[in-house]
């Protein structure tokens, strides 16, 4: 079985770690100290060696990200730290916040001084009250302190951090979406290019990184590059914290190695509840493509997801059981996506209403066979047809389920059952039998 390894989560346990006094007796603003030391292109360097790859969904290199940013800009250059957490299944950004927010402020201030950065704005959701009151408590600490403000630590680098509140729409996790609604206005994803790296907030070049992210930057100046890099597998380095919901006896945040089989998280999430057999498994946020139960020895890395058609997006495992009605999940997934479109593109806003309004009618027994190749077109038409990934994010799952699962949908359109309004999994779901493959 995996073995929990604890970089990110190493001090999340400590009584009152989210303080900077207890912080800093675990080791905290050390790193920030030795970076200082360090030239910007120093630090740039030494994170392109970790190969840290962002943890918000795409997996792109974080270095390789601050290095697109252009050293001189006639304007001011910003970090938004993207604490949206929006992605259904994904938590663990609020653990990182909630637990040890000063390692994120560390983080962030070691990347704000390697490309040059004096503002930094956390973008956090809404609804996460309690996550956003400890941060503002740890970043009111850390100004008092000298480790935030006007030149900090003595030297000569100025980084201020501001908490901004979402209003809790989910495209606002998308990078550009996110800084439309930063700068005030409807969070509405913007035409790329220009990259934010180059036109972002204010006009100002501008990076935008997960909380997981820049969580990892002090500990890769705490122990070097190359011990960062050996963790993991090629190319998908570190750990992750994977959370893990649905039908387990553990449900929670496990951080493993990046690579490790899911199979393997599952049995540290206690297993399946009841003893019962899975069904289907989304690996990385509920627009993950589901993975069947052969698949469940696939490591999980943004690598070996992606090379079976999955992703490992944001690292939110959700575990269905075989009770499970996968007629109810798609329906109420392409309920959350029609829902949180932000209606620019065409492709997005008529396709996946259309999507949810098909699924919607075969949940009510109304559906006709032919649905599942109408529901697979309108998806291949919305698919890299839009601005932003979200419609992406609603085409890839209902792509992923009826061609993994057709046999189901299938059955339960032939049966004319009536979901409606009942469970998706467990006592009172609806149950179809599904014909044995052939
Ligand atoms: C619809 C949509 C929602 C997203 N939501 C989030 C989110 O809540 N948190 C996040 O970090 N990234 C989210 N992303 C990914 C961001 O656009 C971006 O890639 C990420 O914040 C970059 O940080 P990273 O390189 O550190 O991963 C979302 C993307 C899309 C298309």
């Amino acid at each position: 079985m995996a073995e929990i390894m604890k970089v990110v989560t190493r001090n999340m346990d400590v009584p009152d770690q989210h303080t900077i006094a207890v912080a800093m007796q675990n080791g905290a603003y050390e790193q920030l100290k030795k970076a200082l030391e360090m030239t910007p292109d120093a630090i740039i360097e030494e994170v392109k060696k970790s190969g840290l790859r962002g943890r918000g969904g795409a997996g792109f290199p974080a270095g390789l990200k601050w290095s697109f940013v252009p050293k001189q800009a006639p304007k001011p250059k910003y970090m938004c730290v993207n604490a949206d957490e929006g992605e259904p299944g994904t938590f663990k950004d609020r653990v990182i916040m909630s637990k040890d927010p000063h390692l994120l402020v560390e983080g962030i201030l070691i990347a704000c001084y390697a490309i040059g950065i004096r503002d930094a704005y956390i973008y956090i959701r809404g609804e996460f009250v309690e996550p956003a009151n400890i941060l503002q408590k740890a970043i009111d600490e850390a100004y008092e302190k000298g480790f935030i403000g006007e030149n900090i630590l003595g030297k000569d680098f100025t980084c201020h951090i501001t908490v901004h509140r979402g209003a809790g729409a989910y495209v606002c996790g998308e990078e550009t979406g996110l800084i439309e609604s930063l700068e005030g206005k409807r969070g509405q994803p913007r035409l790329k290019p220009p990259f934010p790296a180059v036109v972002g907030a204010f006009q100002g070049p501008t990076v935008v990184n997960n909380v997981e992210t820049l969580a990892n930057v002090p500990r890769i100046f705490e122990h070097g590059a190359d011990w960062f890099a050996a963790i993991g597998v090629e190319k998908n380095s570190g750990t992750r914290l994977f959370g893990i919901s649905g039908h387990v006896n553990k449900p929670g945040v496990y951080e493993l190695p990046m690579g490790t089989p899911i199979r393997e998280l599952i049995e540290l999430a206690g297993g399946v509840r009841g003893g019962r057999k899975i069904k289907a498994v989304v690996p990385g946020g509920s627009s993950a493509p589901a993975l069947t139960p052969d698949q469940l020895d696939t490591q999980m890395s943004f690598d070996a997801l992606g090379a079976i058609g999955s992703m490992g997006g944001s690292g939110g495992v959700i575990v269905m059981d075989e009770t499970t009605n996968l007629v109810c999940v798609l329906t109420r997934l392409l309920e959350f996506y029609a829902h949180e479109s932000c209606g620019q593109c065409t492709p997005c806003r008529e396709g996946v209403a259309w999507l949810k309004k098909i699924m919607q009618r075969i949940r009510r027994g109304q559906g006709k066979i032919e649905d599942i190749d109408l529901m697979l077109e309108v998806a291949g038409n919305i698919m890299g047809n839009t601005l932003c990934p979200l419609g992406d994010a609603a085409a890839m799952p209902t792509r992923g389920f009826l061609t993994k699962f057709r046999a189901e949908f299938e059955a339960f359109i032939k049966s004319g059952a009536n979901a409606e309004g009942t469970p998706m999994a467990g006592e009172g779901a609806v149950q179809v039998s599904v014909p044995a493959a052939e």
